[in-house]
Order: structure tokens, then C-alpha cells, then sequence
């Protein structure tokens, strides 16, 4: 019988580096049935150091093959995050007429006085294998911003030309072109709006029909954070919604409110995948799962950093107003195996039913009905003895949370232990709870993907028990559905 050794807290299914350090997700592209996944990548290290771009490819989101490094430090800097696109009609003369792939990258070089962030490209003509950096780099400079850095490119088809949104300090900076190579500075946003709790790091910009329907687009502008050290939170990623013309984005309403996409501690830096073919017309989204507050210090061994399970996003209409809903691919189902489905009143038959299982890997959905007298529901997760972590809510705040405060390790820095939470509406009849657990993670997607809670765990490979509870009565109208993952 052949033992396969499975390191401690390797994710089962969210993709993590083979070895050594990993943060953002990069280049995110798919081309010729290939979905890339490029990294920050220190190849060297366990923690943040030389920054590489690592790379991955994948043909059903779900398993990774991981290749050799993509591109390398070079004498203008270390290679930060950064986005890819498909150039396909050679726009930028690299291919000889045919499509082929660039990255557009930050070069880092703090070997200087003073740091310094440029934007380059880099262009590959045997789907992303092997890259050659551009002799005109960089494309864009600044002699203002010394947080000047990840660049996302797409083709916008009304102005047919590319543009770019870029970090600049505390707002983003677009950014046009008809090559790739030479660059037109078009607008700023963000002054004075949204949270500026730190640096404005790797912004997203995409449109998205509202429900479904291709003539209502609305564009959606995704903002990560690098929190100042007294933020608790740490590093978060917020959006805006609102109107794009090609040259300047205008932020509707809504976005007068801080939104932010997760309410975990653990998913940072995400962007969206580029050229998902039209017919498709998916928004698929991946992010790191950690915390720049204590991404070097979690307590895996060899290796460190693993992505959230990519999802689709799609903007909804919920009380007059256009918000971001994610759910996991549908590629999920594709690798879970049911494994029972009970539904019911009775707290404790359910818990007669979660005692037998011995669960490391899986996704739970559920459904409730909130009827009167209930204060607070949820799964006790990856339980034993001294550990538990729980993912509930409490109906009188209408509240969603996961408390990972004896989650298992979680020692190693004075901010890991808590208890995070989101607000549903007020008015909810029915929770709909989508829990995906892996060695080290759980992602908690409530009221269909409205709300969003990513988090690190640590537990022992030992915690393998589940339970339900339900506070201030015993019963509660449940629908209970449980993969192997
Ligand atoms: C975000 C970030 C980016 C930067 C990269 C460096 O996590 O700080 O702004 O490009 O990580 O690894």
C-alpha cells in the first residue's frame, strides 16, 4: 500500500507553492484552454524577500500544475504584482501578427536613496513558459509617487485601446494605451473616498451586468489596503461600484459607504482572471489567503501562502443598490463527493448524525429557517477537546461570524485569535450558509455570497470532530447538505 505524507496544514485543494514563500496572486490570464496563475514568489525564502513572479496552470481551477519561475529580478528591481493579457491582435508587434501573451509588472528597486516602483512588460510567445522583459523598459515612471505599483491591464473595446489602473499611494491612476509600450496618464480616483486606513495596493477594474442583464453594466473597482500597523484588521481589500468611460471612473452612491469585499482576516491582493472567453462571461476572482500582519509568521513548515478558492463574482440589486456577490466556481462540484443530507428540527439529531464523522476536508450547505426564540446557530468545526473553531450566527444582531480564537495554533501573533463578523439584513426569513473547510482555512459565503468571511486556521490534524448548536432553543427548521472535499 503506497502512503502519500501530507506536510501539516498543506491545503488539500486551494492551490499553495510547492515550496518556499508565495503572496499575491499575479497575471492572472486565461489562453488556450489554460487558466495562469503567477505569483509573488520568494524561491529562496519562507518569507517576504527577492520578489519573483512564481507561475501555475490549471484547466478546471481546481488542480495546479506548478511550473518553473516566470520572471526573475534583474538590474532594475525586483519583480512585484502585476497583471497579463492576451495581446491578440499583436498590438504591441512582439508576435509577428499572431496572439501572444504579455505580463505587466512593477520593477521594485530600493537599492537607491529612496525606493523606486516602474512599470514594465515582458512578453511570451509559448504560453507563458519562458518570457523575455521588453529593452524599452520601463513604460511608466514617476517622479511623484514612491507607492507606484500594480498595474492591471485590459482591452477596452469601446475606446479600443489598453488601459491600466495602477496603485498610486493613497488613490489609483488610469492610464491608456494602443501598444502596450507607450502610455497616456488619464485620470486619479480616490481622494477623499473610501477607506485610506494605508497604501492603495493592486487595484482591479472590470464591468459587470447588474442581475444578469448585459445592457445594465456597471464597473467595479477593487482596492486592497496595506493597513498602517495600528489597523487590527490588517490588510483588507474594499470595491466601488460605479461608471467607466474609457478615461475616468465616477463612483456612484453606493460607494459614498466603505464596502468591503471579505470580513475574514485572510483574503488579500485578489484581482480577476483577463480574456475568460465572452461566451463564458464569467468574473473569476482569486486572493491571497493571509494578512500582511502576520503572513510571515504562520506555522507551516517549507512552504507558505495558499490562494482562496477562485470564485465568480456578479453584482446583484439588493434594496435599490448594486452589490458584490461571490460564489465559489462551479468547478467545486466537480471534485466533492456527498456525503449525507439530513433535514430537520431537532438540534440534537442532527448532532447524533455530525457525531460519527471524522471530517478534515469539506464543504457544508445549509439552510435555516429563523424562527422566533433563537439567538444564535452555527458549526463547530475541525473540533476536539481544546479545539473548535466556529462559524454561526447570531440572529438578534444579524450578525455572521467566525470566531477562530482556539482555532488551534494560533499563538504565533497577537492579532491571529479572534472573532470576525459581517451584518446580513435585518429581514432575513432564511440563512442560507455555504462553509468550504480545508487543512487551513475556512471560507464562509452567507445569504448566497452577499457576505464573505475568508480565515486562516491552524488546527491539529487530530480535530477532526463536527457539531451544531443552536442557543436559546433546541430546535431549528434546518436543511443540511455535507461533501467530502
Ligand atoms: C500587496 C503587495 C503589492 C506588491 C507586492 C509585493 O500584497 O504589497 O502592493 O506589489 O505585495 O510582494
Amino acid at each position: 500500500m503506497s502512503t502519500v505524507k501530507v506536510e501539516k496544514y498543506r491545503p488539500k485543494f486551494h492551490f499553495s507553492p510547492t515550496e518556499k514563500w508565495m503572496n499575491d496572486p499575479n497575471g492572472l490570464v486565461y489562453f488556450n484552454g489554460e487558466y495562469h496563475l503567477f505569483y509573488q514568489h520568494h524561491p529562496y525564502g519562507t518569507e517576504m524577500g527577492s520578489m519573483h513572479w512564481g507561475h501555475a496552470v490549471s484547466r478546471d481551477l481546481m488542480t495546479w500544475e506548478q511550473l518553473p519561475v516566470a520572471l526573475a529580478p534583474d538590474e532594475k528591481g525586483m519583480i512585484f504584482s502585476g497583471s497579463a493579457v492576451v495581446d491578440w491582435n499583436d498590438t504591441t508587434g512582439f508576435f509577428g501578427g499572431k496572439p501572444g501573451l504579455i505580463a505587466i509588472f512593477t520593477h521594485h528597486n530600493d537599492s537607491g536613496l529612496t525606493q523606486k516602483q516602474t512599470q514594465s512588460i515582458a512578453y511570451s510567445k509559448d504560453s507563458g513558459r519562458t518570457w523575455i522583459k521588453y529593452e524599452g523598459n520601463p513604460v511608466i515612471t514617476s517622479d511623484i509617487y514612491r507607492d507606484f505599483r500594480d498595474p492591471k491591464v485590459f482591452w477596452h473595446e469601446e475606446t479600443k485601446r489598453w488601459v491600466m489602473v495602477l496603485a498610486c499611494g493613497q488613490t489609483v491612476c488610469l492610464y491608456h494605451s494602443p501598444n502596450l509600450r507607450e502610455w497616456t496618464f488619464d485620470s486619479e480616483f480616490g481622494e477623499g473616498i473610501g477607506s485610506h486606513d494605508g497604501v492603495w495596493e493592486c487595484p482591479d477594474l472590470f464591468a459587470l451586468p447588474v442581475d444578469g442583464d448585459r445592457t445594465k453594466l456597471k464597473w467595479v473597482l477593487l482596492v486592497s489596503i496595506g493597513a498602517e500597523p495600528d489597523i487590527k484588521e490588517g490588510s483588507r481589500t474594499q470595491y466601488f461600484t460605479g461608471h467607466f468611460d474609457g478615461r475616468t471612473f465616477v463612483p456612484d452612491e453606493a460607494s459614498q459607504t466603505i464596502r468591503w469585499l471579505d470580513y475574514g482576516r485572510d483574503n488579500y491582493a485578489g484581482v480577476c482572471w483577463s480574456d475568460i472567453p465572452e461566451e463564458d462571461g464569467r468574473r473569476i476572482y482569486i486572493g491571497w489567503m493571509s494578512n500582511w500582519k502576520y503572513s510571515n509568521k504562520t506555522p507551516t513548515e517549507g512552504w507558505r501562502g495558499a490562494m482562496t478558492i477562485p470564485r465568480e463574482l456578479t453584482l446583484e440589486s439588493r434594496n435599490g443598490e448594486a452589490v458584490l456577490i461571490q460564489r465559489p466556481v462551479l468547478e467545486l462540484e466537480k471534485i466533492r463527493t456527498p456525503l449525507l443530507e439530513v433535514e430537520g428540527e431537532a438540534v440534537n439529531e442532527l448532532n447524533l448524525i455530525l457525531k460519527d464523522q471524522q471530517l478534515e476536508t469539506y464543504e457544508i450547505v445549509a439552510e435555516f429557517e429563523l424562527a422566533q426564540g433563537i439567538d444564535s446557530f452555527g458549526f463547530k468545526l475541525r473540533t476536539s477537546e481544546r479545539e473548535e473553531t466556529v462559524a454561526g450566527y447570531s440572529v438578534k444582531d444579524s450578525v455572521v461570524f467566525v470566531n477562530r480564537t482556539r482555532s488551534g495554533v494560533v499563538d504565533f501573533h497577537k492579532n491571529f485569535a479572534g472573532i470576525h463578523q459581517a451584518i446580513l439584513p435585518s429581514d432575513l426569513q432564511c440563512l442560507q450558509l455555504r462553509l468550504i473547510v480545508d487543512r487551513s482555512s475556512v471560507e464562509v459565503f452567507a445569504d448566497d455570497g452577499l457576505v464573505v468571511i475568508t480565515d486562516l486556521i491552524f488546527p491539529s490534524s487530530s480535530s477532526l470532530g463536527l457539531s451544531f448548536f443552536c442557543n436559546g432553543k433546541n430546535e431549528i427548521p434546518y436543511q443540511v447538505r455535507i461533501y467530502q472535499l
